[in-house]
């Protein structure tokens, strides 16, 4: 495992952004798993701007979301479709056609979960996967659970999860109760995976990931076990380490 701790977020923002800009210029094609929530923000900034500058171009690039909120329109400001599109995708040249991600409003959800893990197998699985970690321990959506699975699933958010993302919507009662996410084992085939942490409210979570022991009850420490790892921090997520 690498980890790095940056002096600010933009510093960590800025060291990211520079290994999926580095992974595109070596590879193209590359497949980039991408996550939501706060801490990718800035890293979404700095590609629009490396895009701006002549620096990176995703137009044969592929990406995977993690996951998506069940039930929420597309156009809805808080599904992850919009977020991808008004963060990211609407200012770069990847091609929408293949940036992907689950459709949380599908008739048949368990159909539209083979469908995903279908499309990331056909496109030779992710080579680079950006995660950020909730509070407690998921990754991507995969809760805290006796048992994980491995591929794209439907999940019941943890109240932990709703009250962390009712901060994004009107209320509690608006944060959706389900979720589709890629499976924990998806993300571990991951060739490179790389971990973004920001703030001293992750610290503990953070410990847990890195240094405790290997379990469902922390998803996130099952990545220890990934040979390829990059671990972004800055330093009040990495205060007690
Ligand atoms: C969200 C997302 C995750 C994200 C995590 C942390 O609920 N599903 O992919 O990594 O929670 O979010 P944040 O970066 O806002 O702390």
């Amino acid at each position: 495992m690498n980890i790095q701790v940056f002096a600010s977020g933009d510093q960590l923002d800025e060291a990211c952004a520079d290994l999926i800009g580095g992974m595109i210029r070596i590879k193209p094609r590359a497949v980039l798993g991408l996550a939501t929530g706060g801490t990718p923000l800035g890293v979404y900034r700095r590609l629009i701007d490396d895009y701006r500058n002549g620096l990176v171009s995703f137009r044969h690039a592929t990406t995977f979301n993690l996951d998506e909120y069940v039930g929420l329109p597309e156009d809805h400001p808080e599904s992850y479709h919009a977020y991808m599109r008004k963060n990211l995708f609407d200012h770069i040249d990847l091609p929408l056609s293949r940036a992907h991600l689950p459709n949380g409003n599908a008739a048949d959800l368990e159909a539209e979960c083979r469908r995903y893990d279908a499309l990331i197998e056909e496109a030779g699985g992710i080579d680079l996967q950006l995660l950020g970690i909730g509070h407690n321990g998921h990754i991507g959506f995969n809760e805290p659970d006796r048992e994980l699975a491995t591929g794209t699933h439907v999940v019941e958010l943890a109240e932990k999860t709703r009250q962390a993302n009712a901060r994004f919507f009107n209320s509690i009662d608006e944060v959706p109760r389900l979720a589709i996410t890629m499976g924990v084992g998806t993300i571990l085939k991951a060739r490179t995976i790389v971990l973004m942490a920001k703030g001293e409210d992750k610290a503990d979570i953070v410990r847990r990931a890195l240094e405790g022991p290997i379990t469902t009850d922390c998803p996130a420490s099952l990545l220890q076990a990934h040979p390829q790892l990059i671990v972004l921090l800055d330093q009040g997520a990495a205060s007690k380490l």
